[in-house]
Formats: structure tokens, sequence, C-alpha cells
């Protein structure tokens, strides 16, 4: 279990008494690219996690070990910069945000470790500045509550690693409970969980392979293009400040206004909001088939109005569309890459990957990837006790 390898590895390392630490990766159902636009999201943690074993260092430096990276390196207590590796910055940016917020930092000594694949899109940078910034919390007596280290763990990666990324994947990581995903409104931060009744379906998801390098300054520009659109709605309606408070008719009403890519990009956060909608209210009926008609439509506003996909996940996705075994497949993340998920008959679903990894293969000459989802609980504390036999 990497929780005991982690604590281990503490062990072998350090002489003093390490606290463990667990936060997970992150699926999302659907409601994609609209956190940032105050709109609704329907996420759920896994059984993946980053896990931390941590504990304070006497002096001013403290010697952080990455299982994942094979990396040993001191830290100072005073380090506010970027550093040449990439995992300790995710680490330095959470720190920096409690810096800010008025918190003397002592050194620390840890050890950190994570089963979420790496960029396949399942959050493993969120999970990794959670599991931070809850230790911190602890130990810094800090007294913060989720929501408040959602916050500080989205302003970190805002204002430190430079990704104007929304606040999804830190309140999946922190709210996740197992057998559910749940519905976070992004302007109010309320959520409302949904049990997951999938019976003879589960998500899988299929890893392209592939991160394509425009991701994250695509994803800054469709920022500005939502941005854009607010503008250009803002002169009809003066109080608009979000796409979130825009449908269909204020849309269509104003078109000539509009360049049409921002138009574009505009109608397709108004039909997925809707989208998340829709999709709850099918959880609460049971309504897999319509779920699964979600997932596909949403893929398409992606790839044709928001236009974050890319060929290797439109492929995906393609190849199960007409597949009875799958009710709903779309990419899943900020896109360019990453994996898509699918709404997969079980009893099928062996045949169904055999299929798609030959194809794949033939495409992109890559090897096939694929991840049952298993929901898991959000970020906390593990009992050293409860690791011992
Ligand atoms: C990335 C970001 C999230 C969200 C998604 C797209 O995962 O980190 O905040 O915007 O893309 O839905």
């Amino acid at each position: 279990m990497l929780a005991e390898i982690v604590l281990n590895i503490f062990n072998e390392n350090f002489d003093t008494q390490a606290m463990l630490f667990r936060s997970p990766g992150r699926i999302n159902l659907i409601g994609e690219h609209t956190d940032y636009n105050d709109g609704f999201v329907l996420p759920a943690a896994i059984d993946k996690a980053v896990y931390l074993a941590i504990a304070p260092a006497k002096g001013d430096y403290g010697r952080w070990i990455s299982v994942d990276f094979g990396e040993s390196i001191e830290v100072s207590r005073m380090q506010n910069l970027k550093i040449s590796n990439d995992w300790a910055n995710y680490l330095l940016g959470v720190i920096q945000e409690f810096r800010s917020a008025g918190f003397a930092i002592p050194a620390f000594d840890l050890v950190v470790a994570a089963d979420i694949p790496i960029g396949a899109g399942m959050s493993s940078s969120a999970a990794l500045e959670c599991v931070m910034a809850y230790a911190l919390n602890h130990f810094l007596h800090a007294g913060l509550d989720r929501k408040s280290l959602a916050f500080l763990t989205k302003r970190a990666e805002n204002n430190f690693i430079g990704l104007q990324c929304g606040i999804m994947d830190m309140f999946a990581s922190l709210h996740g409970k197992k057998n559910h995903v749940f519905r976070l409104d992004c302007r109010s931060l309320e959520y409302e969980y949904f049990p997951l009744h999938l019976n003879d379906y589960y998500f899988i998801l299929l890893d392209t392979g592939v991160k394509h390098s425009l991701a994250s300054s695509e994803y800054n520009t469709r920022r500005e293009e939502c941005a854009e659109g607010i503008a250009t709605l803002k002169k009809f309606y003066p109080g608009l400040n979000s796409l979130r408070d825009v449908d269909h008719e204020m849309l269509n009403a104003n078109k000539s206004a509009f360049d049409p890519l921002i138009f574009q990009r505009c109608a397709y956060v108004v039909e997925e909001n809707n989208r998340v909608q829709l999709t709850c209210q099918a959880l609460r009926d049971n309504d897999l088939a319509t779920t699964g008609r979600m997932m596909f439509a949403s893929h398409q506003g992606l790839k044709n109005q928001y236009q974050v996909s890319c060929a290797e996940l439109d492929f995906l996705v393609d190849q199960v569309s007409e597949d009875p075994a799958v009710l709903g497949a779309r990419m899943m993340g900020g896109g360019f890459g990453g994996c898509t998920i699918n709404l997969v008959l079980k009893n099928q679903a062996a045949q169904l990957i055999e299929k798609i990894s030959e194809s794949y293969q033939a495409f992109s000459g890559i090897a096939l990837k694929h991840y049952e989802v298993v929901t898991g609980e959000g970020t906390g504390e593990i009992k050293i006790q409860s690791l011992v036999q």
C-alpha cells in the first residue's frame, strides 16, 4: 500500500514522528470549462491519491523526497520562488499562500508519492496542492475549513504556477465522497451530493497518452474569450458579470453584436450549464440513458463550439459512439489530450477495450491505457496506527 511505502521511506530518512495525509484525484462527469464562468460542474473524487508523510524540521532547511521522480532536495523555509523541480513547485505555491496570509513557516521534512496517473487529466497536481494545504492547515493551526482550503490551493495554482484554472479540481479533491458525484455551484460554492446508481454500468477512462503543448495557453485564451463575451453582453445588460446568468434568448437577441467565434464560445457555456442540470435530474431519476446522451452532447460542444478537443480524443469518442455497450462518452478536463470518460456496460467492457486498443494503436501509434473509475473520499489524515497490523 502506497501510504505504508511513503511512511517507511520517511522513517528510513528521518528520526522525527511523521503525520500522514492523502488527497485524491478527480473525474468530472459533466460541466467542462464552466467553473471559471461561475457555472456548474459534476465531479467526484477517485480512489487514486497523493500520499504525504510530513513533519516540521529543526533549523532553516528541510528535505523533500519525491518517490515518483526519484528526487531528494533541500528546501529552505524561506524559499519563495520557483525551483527547477516541478513537483516541488506545487508544494511551494501552497506554502507561499500561507505565508501571504501571515503565517510563519517552519522547514519541513517530507516524502510524497502518488498513484494518480500524471498528465492524464485526473488532477494529480491539484491533489498535491490539496494534500500540502491540508497538512499545513494542521501544523500551522490555521483553522481553515475545506472551502477556504480550496480557495487557497486555487490561488497557489493561479499565482505561483501561473495556470488560471477554476476551482473544480481542488474542490473535488477536498470534498469527494465515495459512490457519489456532486454538483458544485462555482459561484456560491454550494454543493449537493448525488449517489451513483450505475447498475450494470461503470465509468472507464480511456487515456489518449498525449498532452498537447497548447493546453495551458489555449486554456487561458478561452478564459479571455469568455470575458469578451461578457463585455459584449454588458452593453445590453449592464448588471451582468458572468456567463452563468446568460441564456439562449439573451445570446440570440444580440447575436449581431458578437464576433462569431465569441458567440460560439458563449453558446457552449450556456448549453453545458444546462446539461449539468439535466444530468442531475437524470441521476435522480436513475436514467442512465439520458446521462449518456448528455455526455456525448458535451463532447460535441467541446469539440465544435469550444474547440478544446484534439484528434486523439475525438477518435476515442467516435469509436464508441455507435457501440450499444456505451451509453455516453466525452473528453474530460481542460482538453487537448488526457482521457475520455465513458459510461460502459460492465460485461462488455473487456471486449470493447480490446477492440479500441487495436484501432487506437493503428491510428496514433500509442498503446491505449484505461482506468476503471472507483470513487473515493476527499482529502484527509491517515492515522498511522491504522496502518500497523
Ligand atoms: C482544468 C481546470 C479546471 C477546469 C477544467 C475544465 O481541469 O483546472 O479548473 O476549468 O480544466 O473544465
